[in-house]
């Protein structure tokens, strides 16, 4: 392992701090759908925003060097007019500091889904404006912590959120809507972009990236027919984020299948050029799983999403294109219906990196469950086991010359899951919801700081052959 290699944990912003409306953070259009709907909400969360030096603390006796966490839009900005909140500045650069006074460095995401509700009135990320609010926003963080931090991320997960908030329609704004789904997915993207640019011309120390929610397509054989379904998955799950961010070119043969169908003459000449120029300078990869796929079989183009985690699998059909399976005999799954799959990891860390030859960290990876946090200890031997198993996917593919330089493990603490909740779990500390938001580190907070401790010797390893 390199001397500088990140051993992390992560968190985002409205998943963590609570806070909703304190200190004039205006309103998300997450705080928004989730009143609204009656849902439950990260209104106190893990109430992060009161207790971040308690849990970074504990971040730094878990001999973590490095945080990665999302700053809050609406928390910055308070309006359409671009006016700073200065409370909101300042919350952030003492949450800087701490870290860094506990010898954390700060991996920073700009945004991690939580737009200011004012933006989604004006249109969200259909509305091409707020791709440049969103270039200002960035560059008043580039200039009020860019002193501070090496590690910044333009986006989370462009595909996750985009595809759920337009496609799915499991996620704030609700639409089912391909059209909207390629107008919102292509405007991050070009988002992206200026961020990068904006990173750029301010001229501060560092790296900037992009992450992304990998998911590696495998094939249910090696057929002419399997390998045509796996080009649309991947193009659909990964080429464009990822060849957009790394190469600067949105996948052709993607863009030409849409344009048969769909309306894309809000793509101009100029925006194109401003992704060729600004490509990222590292990828970040949250892993949960792979992407099994075998070829169109039959039925309308549709969606499935387990937010229960009380059985009900997840089920993908893209008409004409492919199919997802998530009920493999043979593989173990989750009650999210997740299946648990390091290989993939391994597999895809390979693939990516010889496509696109960036650095790679890998930003997210964890296993969501329910846990009984009463106990002193949760003796969670299932996480330890899963974390132990991608971590060695990682070093394997490391040993084989990919350029991993870092691991952060979702989550650092118990926090609010997207539509799944409170209970649905996946910290290294214990966050009782129930006896006032108490931290108790769970085993694997005590086994992931051995693993640090030794460099990563601890990790039992196993090799594959795929
Ligand atoms: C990633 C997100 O998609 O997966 C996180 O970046 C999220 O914000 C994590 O919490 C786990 O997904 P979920 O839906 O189980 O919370």
């Amino acid at each position: 392992m390199r001397e500088d290699f990140l051993w992390g944990s992560a968190t985002a912003s409205y998943q963590c701090e609570g806070a909703w409306n304190e200190d004039d953070k205006v309103e998300s259009m997450w705080d928004r759908y989730l009143h609204d709907n009656h849902l439950e909400n990260g209104d106190v969360a893990s109430d992060h925003y009161h207790r971040y030096r308690e849990d970074i603390k504990m971040m730094a006796e878990g001999k973590q060097n490095a945080y990665r966490f999302s700053l809050s839009w609406p928390r910055i900005i308070k309006d359409k007019e671009g006016t700073v909140n200065e409370k909101g500045i300042a919350f952030y650069r003492e949450l800087i500091r701490t870290c860094l006074d506990h010898k954390i460095a700060p991996f920073v995401t700009l945004y991690h889904w939580d737009l200011p509700q004012y933006l989604e009135e004006e249109g969200g990320w259909l509305n091409v404006e707020t791709c440049y609010a969103y270039e200002r926003y960035a560059k008043v963080c580039f200039e009020a912590f860019g002193d501070l931090v090496d590690h910044w991320v333009t986006f989370n997960e462009p595909k996750w959120f985009t595809a759920s908030g337009y496609l799915i329609g499991n996620y704030p704004p609700g639409h089912q809507n391909v059209q909207e789904f390629i107008t919102a997915a292509y405007h991050v993207m070009y988002a992206s972009a200026l961020g990068v640019r904006a990173f750029r011309a301010s001229g501060r120390k560092g790296t900037i990236g992009i992450v992304h929610s990998f998911g590696p397509v495998n094939g249910v054989d090696d057929s002419l027919k399997t390998r045509i379904a796996m080009r649309y998955a991947d193009n659909y799950a990964n080429n464009w984020v990822l060849d957009t961010a790394a190469t600067g070119e949105i996948p052709f043969d993607l863009l030409c299948v849409l344009s048969q169908k769909y309306d894309l003459s809000f793509i101009r000449e100029d925006q194109l050029e401003t992704i060729r120029e600004n490509t990222v300078d590292f990828l970040g990869l949250n892993y949960y799983s792979h992407t099994l796929v075998k070829p169109y079989t039959e039925g309308e183009t549709s969606f499935v999403v387990n937010n229960t985690g009380k059985g009900g699998s997840n089920s993908l059909i893209i008409k004409g294109w492919f199919e997802q399976i998530f009920d493999n005999p043979d593989a173990i799954y989750t009650e999210w219906g997740t299946q648990i799959y390091p290989q993939g990891l391994y597999k895809g860390l390979k693939e990516v990196y010889e496509k696109y030859h960036l650095p790679v960290y890998i930003t997210e990876n964890g296993i969501g469950v329910r846990e009984d946090v009463s106990a002193e200890k949760v003796e969670d031997d299932y996480r330890i086991s899963f974390m132990n198993d991608h971590l060695n996917a990682i070093m394997n593919a490391m040993d084989e010359g990919v350029d991993v330089r870092g691991y952060f493990a979702w989550s650092t603490f118990d926090l609010y899951s997207w539509k799944n909740g409170v209970e649905k779990r996946y910290g290294l500390v214990a966050v009782d919801f129930d006896d006032d938001l108490k931290r108790k580190p769970k085993k694997s907070y005590d086994w992931y700081r051995d693993v640090i401790d030794s460099k990563g010797e601890k990790i039992r390893r196993k090799k594959w052959d795929l």
